[in-house]
């Protein structure tokens, strides 16, 4: 008789975990308030001002301009600071398509840097050697929630004249030095997508504390204009980059529980940190002292196969899987994109740009590749749990692990 529930046995998780997204009916008044207003768009609206205003005090920032998404977020970014073909942005090669994809938006070359391998953040060491004089910015991500080593980050950025941009799509509310991410470069930009950590479905939020760069980027996202000039003048490049007042109205209630559940979260991973590493091959994100506290986009362990009778990856997350501990698709390492590999992303560039060698991309990445094949994701609804949910994630690990045997060949 099989015991793992993918050969036939029954789930270790006995009770569902927290669906998401969280709702009620203060959601539902403050969408039934936009639609009688009649003013479902941001130009003349409160709800989105508002929440730029509120979302931008929560990480103690002077501005905040909301967006449509958060691709679209590091792409305004990258036009108000003047990015352009030519230029290089030094970008880690762990992370979504879209921290490079914006840089290659601006006609700028992403310049792809290995990551620490117990946070899977950008290696400030391999940051500093990727410096050339072509490179204008350096854009961290806080994977999964934690924030890249951004002191040292700051440091390289000032003493090269590069500016540090901050992608926390991952890292709402988290904290360095128990001061809120995304203000410790020039800018930090945030995601609203349905799995983030506070959704309309859609949408993204710039936060910074320069008066000149908000200017720029808020004139960027509203087609170029300026503040009190005719509506049909447009000084600059832009685009429309707005949200709705739909979604503005949503994510100032979202942003509401923003504060409970990231406490929730980091305090039910530090209990799985302290369960799962007991258990031989499993080896949970390193938690920096520096970082106060983990949003937690994301939970993510190393598992090494040898201590589970040489069961690969792919199988091991089938197993959690059928045991009722959903999984969220680790990333592919960058270089590895077929926009990379066949070569398309040269047509962005500059002609100069696109003629060159870039050998960065014939580099090992040995803690990106470890991070996108040997670890398990647990999306962060789960750590909206309780501790009981936590010990049956654990549960299931040590039944896998247990009866590995079932699972070879
Ligand atoms: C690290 C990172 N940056 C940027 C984005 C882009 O955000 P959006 O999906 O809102 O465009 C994501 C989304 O998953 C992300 O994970």
């Amino acid at each position: 008789m099989s015991t793992l529930a993918l050969t036939g046995g029954s789930p270790a998780k006995t009770k569902p975990f927290p669906a998401w997204p969280h709702h009620d009916e203060r959601e539902r008044q403050a969408l039934i308030e936009v639609l009688d207003s009649r003013i479902w768009w941001r130009t003349p609206g409160t709800q989105t001002l508002k929440f730029e205003q509120e979302f931008a005090a929560f990480h103690q920032a002077k501005h905040g301009i909301a967006v449509t998404n958060g691709t679209h977020a590091l792409e305004v970014v990258l036009a108000a600071l003047g990015i352009g073909p030519g230029d290089e942005v030094i970008v880690p090669d762990y992370t979504f398509v879209a921290t490079a994809s914006a840089v290659l938006f601006t006609g700028a070359l992403p310049v792809l840097v290995d990551v620490d391998p117990g946070t899977y953040c950008l290696d400030a060491d391999l940051a500093e050697a990727a410096v050339t004089p072509r490179t204008k910015a350096i854009i961290a991500v806080h994977m999964g929630g934690h924030p890249a080593d951004l002191d040292r980050l700051k440091q390289i950025a000032d003493q090269h004249g590069l500016k540090l941009v901050e992608d926390c799509a991952h890292a709402h509310a988290s904290q360095w030095r128990g001061r809120p991410i995304g203000t410790f470069g020039i800018t930090g930009t945030f995601s609203f997508q349905q799995s983030k950590l506070m959704t309309a479905g859609e949408g993204g939020m710039i936060i910074t504390n320069d008066d000149a760069f908000e200017r720029q980027a808020r004139s960027v996202h509203d087609c170029g204009r300026m503040p009190n000039e005719w509506f049909y003048s447009h000084f600059i490049y832009g685009s429309n980059y707005r949200l709705s007042e739909w979604q503005g109205a949503v994510l100032r209630v979202q942003l509401q529980r923003l504060d409970e559940q990231t406490q929730r979260r980091h305090r039910n991973a530090r209990l799985l940190d302290s369960l799962l590493s007991q258990i031989e091959g499993i080896t949970p994100q390193r938690l920096d002292e520096q970082c106060t506290r983990n949003g937690h986009y994301a939970y993510i362990f190393h598992y090494d196969r040898s201590a589970f009778a040489g069961v690969p990856t792919e199988t091991f997350i089938k197993a959690m899987q059928a045991e009722g501990i959903p999984n969220q698709a680790a990333y592919p390492p960058i270089h590895k994109l077929d926009v990379f590999q066949n070569g398309e992303y040269r047509k962005r560039l500059s002609a100069q740009a696109a003629a060159a060698d870039h050998a960065f991309l014939r580099q090992p990445f040995p803690n990106t590749e470890r991070g996108a094949w040997e670890t398990y994701w647990i999306p962060q609804p789960a750590l909206l749990g309780d501790e009981a949910d936590m010990h049956e994630i654990v549960a299931a690990v040590r039944k896998i692990q247990q009866n590995a045997k079932e699972l070879r060949g």
